[in-house]
């Protein structure tokens, strides 16, 4: 029998400004859960925050895109975004594009990461969640944990991992995927993933026996939207151990906050900063973007932790670089790259201001 896990997320409403999810609407979604796994929908859950974002992190035997998993997930961001409405919280109900459920959260706002596996004799995850930045903000430390041998020793030294892994990347823009083989294509394959905003690792599998081993939400809202609404602040699902990269080499593609799109408004380039499940609380600026790692051991579909990953002193140093770098980004106020290239800001006057200026503009004779 296999176990599937699925980690559906949105932002439904928030404490002073886009700052933290209230803990009222945890509760809420604890509630429709806990209805759900009396009904034998899901086997087990774990509900959370990363800033204004609430992650559903659930078990079941379903498999992915279930239509009664989806259900479940959208009737708690609903039931949630009521309470969220009466509190008059922040940006209530944001992510919830319909007012219809239609058997697929894709499409309506949530973001969605789901892998379905036969468990291992033992089974360690670790889930991602992000806050204030875009899907393509895994791009680098996913390359890294399943295809750098400077950061994965196992690529190296480990018969189980020798033989590399598979991406599959989505053209978001043009909803198009192609699947590509490390080591061989990784100079083609980086070509790709360098373009954070277009092309994104949707999943990873092992090569020597097509195993799941990573999946990452790819929704980006205001391609879904057709306007901005906030960005999607992505989440991941990555294996652990005995064939995958150790724990310790899926958090090292961390300890370098790397720099990301999204933080203020989202239209501005930061670094990815890696934040115990307590510092998720994006302030300075809206930022800077945040990641959580929660591990877990999968077992007989029930989720055994978390561990909250990077609760650990030793990234005490990459958040304070994180803090560096940030004051370093600020300094350039408006102007890139800080800013965002003007066809990947989510917002922007540029174009009233040109048609503005239109009868001023003359041509310049050379
Ligand atoms: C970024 C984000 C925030 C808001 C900003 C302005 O993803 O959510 O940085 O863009 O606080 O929000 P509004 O326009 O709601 O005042
Ligand atoms: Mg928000
Ligand atoms: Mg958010």
């Amino acid at each position: 029998m296999k176990t599937t896990i699925s980690v559906i997320k949105a932002d439904i409403g928030s404490v002073a400004g886009h700052v933290v999810a209230h803990k009222a609407l945890k509760d809420k979604c604890r509630e429709v859960l806990s209805k759900a796994k009396e009904d034998g929908i899901i086997e087990d859950f774990y509900v959370t925050n990363c800033g204004d974002d609430v992650n559903l992190i659930m078990t079941h035997r379903r498999g992915e895109d279930d239509e009664e998993v989806h259900r479940t997930a959208w009737e708690a961001f609903k039931e949630a975004t009521k309470v969220s409405k009466k509190m008059k919280l922040y940006g209530a109900g944001q992510d919830l594009l319909s007012d219809t459920f239609s058997g697929n959260v894709k499409g309506l706002g949530p973001g969605c990461a789901e892998m379905e596996f036969k468990e291992r004799p033992s089974d360690p995850v670790v889930v991602f969640c992000c806050d204030k930045t875009e899907p393509g903000a895994f791009n680098l430390p996913l390359f890294r944990i399943f295809a750098d041998p400077f950061n994965t020793a196992g690529l190296v030294i480990d018969p189980s991992l020798h033989k590399g892994y598979k991406f599959e990347v989505y053209d978001v823009i043009d909803h198009k995927r192609v699947m590509m083989s490390c080591p061989e294509e990784m100079y083609d394959l980086l070509a790709l993933l360098g373009s954070i905003s277009r092309y994104v690792i949707k999943k990873i599998y092992r090569k020597k026996d097509d195993e799941i081993a990573a999946s990452v939400s790819t929704e980006r809202l205001n391609l879904i939207a057709g306007k901005y609404i906030g960005k999607d602040d992505p989440v991941a699902i990555v294996r652990a151990q005995s064939g995958f990269p150790a724990t310790g080499e899926i958090l090292e593609a961390f300890a370098q906050p790397h720099l990301v799109g999204g933080w203020m408004r989202g239209s501005h380039n930061g670094p990815l900063m890696p934040v115990s499940e307590k510092d998720a609380v994006p302030t300075r600026f809206d930022g800077p973007p945040r990641v959580m790692a929660l591990g877990f051991q999968i077992s007989e579909c029930k989720l055994i932790g978390p561990i909250d990953l990077f609760d650990d002193p030793i990234f005490e140093r990459s958040r304070r670089l994180a803090a560096n770098i940030s004051e370093y980004m600020r300094r350039h106020g408006p102007f890139e790259p800080h800013r965002l290239p003007s066809d990947e800001m989510e917002y922007t006057t540029l174009p009233d201001v040109l048609k503005k200026l239109k009868d001023r503009f003359e041509d310049i004779e050379d």
